[in-house]
């Protein structure tokens, strides 16, 4: 069968990590604890996630494993000392990189965090510099989602809202498949939902897409049906909501839904990239099941693939991310998933 391809338009940057014992006061220098850079961006780390969660650990001779799933990145980076470096590294993981512009005259994305050590408290800057270099006009003609078109789009919020529109329009148009994690999470206008495919978001991003209190979603026993209903008829054909430690809630326009459980960690030692995590491991698991794109039956089909068992493997992925410190270094390979199992 030919190869399905996931294309991710979305953000590339490079993280800053200090930690210290506690965050300085204005005109205050402290000397931090320790100092490290990573690789993120949410639209580089869940590409990350798909190509990582779709082949397993290359050994060190075998630098560019092939896979059943073709994982493209489409983004900008900065003509600087970050730019470069995060391009190859996402190439090692057998990333098509041919969408990644490096911009003359631009910085890379930068996240400045301060990690405070007793709270754990993050603080965060972010400078998206050549992330939004990614214009609206640039995706106006559907051959600029890829020729052939992509199986399935995965996008975020760290590129302009204006563009994120602009590619659920052409991509609607073009019949094409598109995976929103709305992250940071903004209200969005109507019409964007009717494009949107699969909806994944964590609960506080919920409740901002929905125009509800974050404290109201996050009361014990709140119900998700509700919510997640409300989107279906917006037109949105599958919602997913992560819920952290108590695992997702889904629900599709076909009539399937549940709550599956979160996959147990032996010990929860980071969090972060857990959702970004999930989103691969989801994305890779509803291409593999889908019609190749083009077949007379895949408007009928287009309901299917979501199950229980998609939920239960981007649970069981994200659990893995969890367990290890870091974000984009955290992201399992698809022979590291079963591990614990055996
Ligand atoms: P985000 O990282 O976007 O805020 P969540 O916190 O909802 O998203 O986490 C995403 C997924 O990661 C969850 O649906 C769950 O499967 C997994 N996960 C997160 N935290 C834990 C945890 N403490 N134990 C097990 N799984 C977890
Ligand atoms: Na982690």
């Amino acid at each position: 069968m030919a190869p399905k391809t996931i294309t991710i338009i979305g953000s590339l940057n490079t993280d800053l990590v200090t930690h210290t014992p506690r965050v300085p006061i204005g005109g205050e220098t402290l000397t931090a604890t320790s100092f490290s850079t990573g690789s993120g961006g949410k639209g580089a780390n869940q590409a990350v996630a798909c190509a990582r969660l779709s082949r397993p650990k290359p050994s060190s001779s075998q630098t560019h494993p092939t896979s059943d799933v073709v994982v493209k990145m489409v983004g900008g980076v900065g003509h600087d000392e970050f730019g470069p470096p995060l391009v190859e590294s996402m190439k090692r993981d057998g990333i098509d990189t041919s969408g990644i512009r490096i911009v003359e005259g631009q910085t890379t994305g930068v996240a400045v965090i301060i990690v405070e050590e007793g709270s754990g408290e993050n603080r965060i800057l972010l400078n998206p510099g050549a992330n939004y270099t990614l214009k609206a006009e640039d995706f106006r003609a559907p051959e600029s989602l890829g020729t052939p078109l992509p199986d399935m789009i995965v996008m975020q919020l760290e590129i302009p809202l204006e563009t994120v529109l602009q590619i659920l329009d052409t991509a609607k148009k073009a019949g094409v498949d598109v995976l929103l994690n709305p992250a940071p999470a903004v209200k969005l206008p109507e019409e964007a939902y009717t494009a949107i495919t699969h909806l994944i978001v964590n609960e506080s991003e919920a409740a901002i897409l929905s125009g509800r209190r974050v404290e109201e979603v996050e009361k014990e026993g709140f119900e998700w049906e509700g919510l997640a209903s409300e989107f279906l008829r917006k037109g949105v054909q599958n919602v997913v909501v992560t819920l952290g430690a108590k695992g997702a809630y889904y629900a599709t326009a076909a009539g399937g839904a549940g709550y599956i459980k979160a996959e147990k960690v032996e010990k929860v030692v980071d969090t972060t990239a857990a959702g970004d995590t999930f989103v691969g491991a989801y994305a890779v698991s509803i291409v593999r099941k889908s019609l190749p794109s083009g077949t007379s039956l895949s408007e009928e089909y287009k309901h299917k693939p979501l199950d229980e068992e998609v939920i239960r493997f981007a649970c069981k992925a994200a659990a893995r991310t969890v367990e290890k410190r870091g974000a984009q270094s955290a992201i399992p390979w698809a022979d590291e998933i079963e591990r614990h199992d055996a």
